[in-house]
């Protein structure tokens, strides 16, 4: 569990601690700094689907290549690294067999080699925090039995091929990564005049450290690397997922392909660039097939609290310390709200309609709910709208027939598509 603690700092902290950090990082995520990552998130995403570039018959694991993009861009906004896990790998010797997808290794140690093997800690790191019976052992005896937990634990990391001793060594290597990226941040930062620093989520934490006593108490190298992984973590599965689920989602349903295509095309010239404030009124139909898309299949399902004092709700006494679980993947189905719920209808979220305005206004809280309320919500749109843009602008999407039907899911921290989203992408206007 101690491993697991370093890689959750924000998510777990409790009361002064988190809102001491909180008010740290909050003003990276204000309305007016996102507004200024437009142009690094569109150089993302424009490099992004550099990939899909064949169209056509080929097949894109679009889910790896999303959260491919996801972390780069994540990267380059927190970190001021580029990870370049979207850069398209040059083209290869002549090859017999099958075609490779974005994301294989090319075997020969390149860029694109360690890019793939960062993704796949990444991916194994995220995937590996499951919450269902095939997550490690010593979390599901945990589960059950909090005292079994340790030593089980202890056993189970000597054990060759156990998921713990694996989870270990991948959040070993990890960590390890992310202690690179800080290290070499405070030295830059050290060498750079005031003037050339960067406004990102590492600068704006290191500049807390440096000017506050309190917070240099609080932000240890090592809890520095556990929180700046944290934000990798919190920031890219989920935004990949989502994106993800908008492309399959559309593709299933031809009439808002439609009318989503109609939305984009209208804005204007293929290049123009959306500005924060076109993506606010420019795109009412986006942000529809956006929350409908986050609806239907939620990525943070579940959402827990733990008491912090004895507290009543609605006449049930909760003691201090009750674990709380809130479900808002289950409030999302709940046809009081939504009616005929299975139906994917992106209309339901238009303001103007019956629908919306009946609402309960918590029904939908795919971001969470109160203060804890996720820090990375409007950082998370922007970039998904502007990916969405600049992706329907140039392709339309239709499922590979190698993907399974029904489509699966896998529970973890947050849900992920069991085996991806697998895609054909048709470019709409040959040049
Ligand atoms: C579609 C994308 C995303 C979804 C659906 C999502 C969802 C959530 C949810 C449900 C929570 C828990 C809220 C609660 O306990 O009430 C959360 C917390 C959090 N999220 Fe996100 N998130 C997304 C993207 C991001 C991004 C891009 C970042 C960072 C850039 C981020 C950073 C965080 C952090 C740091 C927390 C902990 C906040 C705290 O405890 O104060 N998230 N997110």
């Amino acid at each position: 569990m101690h491993q697991r603690a370093r890689v959750l700092c924000v998510v777990s902290a409790r009361d002064s601690r988190w809102s001491a950090l909180r008010n740290i990082i909050v003003s990276i995520y204000q309305p007016s700094h996102l507004a200024g990552l437009i142009p690094s998130m569109q150089s993302h995403i424009e490099r992004a689907a550099t990939n899909l570039d064949d169209g056509g018959e080929a097949e894109v694991a679009f889910s790896k290549l999303a959260l491919s993009l996801a972390t780069d861009v994540i990267g380059q906004a927190a970190f001021g690294a580029d990870f370049g896990l979207t850069t398209k790998p040059a083209a290869p010797p002549p090859h017999h067999g099958p075609p490779r997808q974005h994301g294989e290794e090319d075997g020969d140690g390149s860029h694109s080699t360690r890019s793939s093997e960062f993704i796949k800690m990444h991916i194994h790191s995220t995937t590996s925090l499951k919450m269902d019976l095939s997550g490690s052992l010593s979390t599901i005896v945990g589960t059950l039995l909090p005292v079994l937990q340790w030593p089980l634990r202890q056993l189970l990391l000597r054990v060759p091929g156990a998921a713990d001793r694996e989870i270990q060594r991948v959040n070993g290597a990890l960590c390890r990564m992310m202690d690179g990226i800080v290290a070499d941040r405070v030295a830059a930062r050290e060498r750079a005049p005031q003037a050339q620093r960067q406004k990102d989520f590492l600068s704006v934490v290191l500049a807390a450290r440096d000017s506050d006593a309190a917070a240099r108490k609080l932000l240890t190298p090592d809890y520095l690397s556990a929180l700046t992984y944290e934000h990798l973590l919190a920031g890219s599965a989920t935004t990949a997922f989502t994106l993800s689920s908008v492309l399959y989602l559309v593709a299933q349903h031809p009439r808002v392909e439609e009318k989503l295509l109609r939305e984009v095309d209208a804005f204007g010239p293929p290049d123009r660039v959306p500005t924060a404030e076109d993506l606010q009124s420019r795109f009412p139909y986006t942000d529809q097939v956006l929350k409908e898309s986050m609806r239907f299949f939620m990525v943070s399902p579940l959402v827990a609290r733990e008491t912090s004092e004895q507290v009543d709700i609605a006449g049930y006494v909760l003691p201090k310390s009750t674990w709380v679980w809130m479900a808002p993947g289950v409030l999302a189905k709940d046809p009081v709200n939504f009616p005929e719920p299975e139906l994917f209808r992106p209309e339901r979220f238009d303001p103007a309609g019956d629908e919306q305005k009946r609402r309960h206004p918590y029904a939908f809280i795919p971001f969470g709910i109160g203060p804890r309320i996720c820090i990375g919500q409007r950082f998370s749109i922007q970039e998904i709208k502007l990916a969405l843009i600049h992706l329907y602008r140039q392709y339309v999407f239709r499922h590979s027939p190698s993907m399974e039907s029904p489509l699966e899911f896998q529970f973890g921290v947050v849900l992920n598509f069991k085996h991806g989203v697998k895609l054909q992408s048709i470019k709409r206007h040959k040049c």
